[in-house]
């Protein structure tokens, strides 16, 4: 059994062979590999059946960890709402796992809308489509809208194929809190309100996946994410960013997605947001800003740690690395809490391409002290 398995392994595992006591181990863990393999698998499975009881699983996708329930089952999309305190006003997006799910819940697909989700799915992008009407009640608040989306985690994917069923999920997080990206960060707030848990590691982008709607055969931007402005004028040249990503939003004003107008990610120290596109004046004015505190904390970029040597810090990651800094964003916005200090001072990025995305986040966190030098 052994050699049939060396006779055709690498040269690490041949050198394996040749230590023959480092073999024991590496057989261990092929197969406890393979065991948790067969977990995984099973896990599924049972999620699956969670899902089709009308039980709600916490799962991973690339962007965030989301609180998954049979889409089109009113009851069981009810206790997403309730374990997540959310606004009954804001509707779900509803995930697939193959274009032939489709067809259940929307209907008068535009050509257009075609060639989007052919482009960008599987992956961190959502599309809001005329509904099937009477479908999906609750999940989509009574509109005649649907967002969709078909992630790119063969976690989710697989998950949605096993149950057969459009899953409704928001991102995992309390309502207005920042979205979860690993378990350890949300675990403690959300195990006792759901029936199963997958645990898919850290999530690989870090923020929620791009919303678009067509409107007049123009792609309006409504949550901005991993796939931008530039991704999509490649495949259609009118693209509009809705003027509610970055702004503030009027009370009373009508907006195009429900989700615009709550609070969202904010720690409950105050944060504020600090961006040039001079590197040097941010750097001079969060100092200028620290000065006035006794304990503060700045979230850093990698490159400008050095300047704040005296003050305490959370590195955020490189400027130069945008999906690097969304990747931990929410967890050192979760972070933020922990530190006893006045103000938490936010180095921000270019609000172009994917910064954007993190931009759009990062503002609200700062419940828009935004200062823009
Ligand atoms: O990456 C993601 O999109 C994650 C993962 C779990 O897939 N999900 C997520 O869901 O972020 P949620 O519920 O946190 O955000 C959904 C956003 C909200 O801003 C909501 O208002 C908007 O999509 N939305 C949902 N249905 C809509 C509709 N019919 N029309 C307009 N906006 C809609
Ligand atoms: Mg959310």
């Amino acid at each position: 059994m052994q050699i049939v398995f060396l006779s055709n392994t690498s040269h690490r595992l041949l050198y394996c062979f040749i230590k023959s006591g480092i073999v024991a181990i590496c057989y261990f863990n092929k197969g406890r590999e393979k065991l948790n393999e067969e977990q995984l698998q099973n896990d599924i499975n049972n999620a699956a059946q969670v899902i089709r009881n009308g039980g709600l699983v916490l799962f991973p996708t690339e962007t965030v960890y989301g609180i998954g329930a049979n889409g089109l089952d009113d009851e069981a999309v009810k206790k997403i709402f309730e374990a997540k305190g959310r606004e009954q006003d804001n509707p779900l997006i509803l995930h697939i796992s193959d274009m032939d799910m489709l067809p259940r819940i929307a209907q008068n697909i535009s050509e257009l809308e075609y060639k989007l989700m052919d482009a960008f799915w599987p992956g961190p992008f959502t599309i809001v489509l005329n509904k099937i009407p009477g479908i999906a009640m609750r999940a989509t608040c009574g509109g005649d809208t649907v967002a969709v989306r078909m992630p790119n985690n063969k976690i989710a994917h697989d998950l949605i194929k096993a149950s057969n069923l459009p899953i409704a999920a928001p991102s995992a997080n309390i309502s207005g809190r920042p979205s979860g990206t690993n378990l350890k960060d949300i675990i403690g707030e959300l195990k006792d309100k759901v029936d199963f848990i997958i645990d898919g590691g850290e999530t690989q982008i870090g923020v929620e996946s791009t919303v678009v709607r067509v409107v007049n055969d123009e792609v309006k931007i409504l949550r901005p994410g991993k796939i931008t402005k530039e991704d999509i004028e490649k495949i259609v040249s009118q693209v509009e960013i809705d003027k509610n990503v970055l702004g503030q939003i009027n009370e009373n004003e009508k907006v195009l997605s429900p989700g615009m107008k709550y609070k969202h990610y904010a720690p409950k120290t105050h944060c504020k947001l600090v961006y040039s596109e001079d590197n040097q004046k941010i750097v001079d004015r969060i100092i200028e800003i620290a000065s006035e505190y006794d304990k503060v904390l700045i979230l850093s970029s990698t490159e400008n740690l050095k300047y704040y040597s005296i003050y305490q810090t959370i590195d955020i990651g490189s400027r130069n690395n945008l999906l690097e800094i969304s990747h931990n964003i929410f967890s050192d916005l979760r972070k933020i809490d922990s530190y006893d200090v006045q103000i938490a001072l936010i180095e921000g990025v270019a609000p172009q391409g994917f910064g954007l995305a993190i931009m759009n986040r990062l503002i609200r966190a700062c419940e828009h002290d935004y200062l823009y030098i």
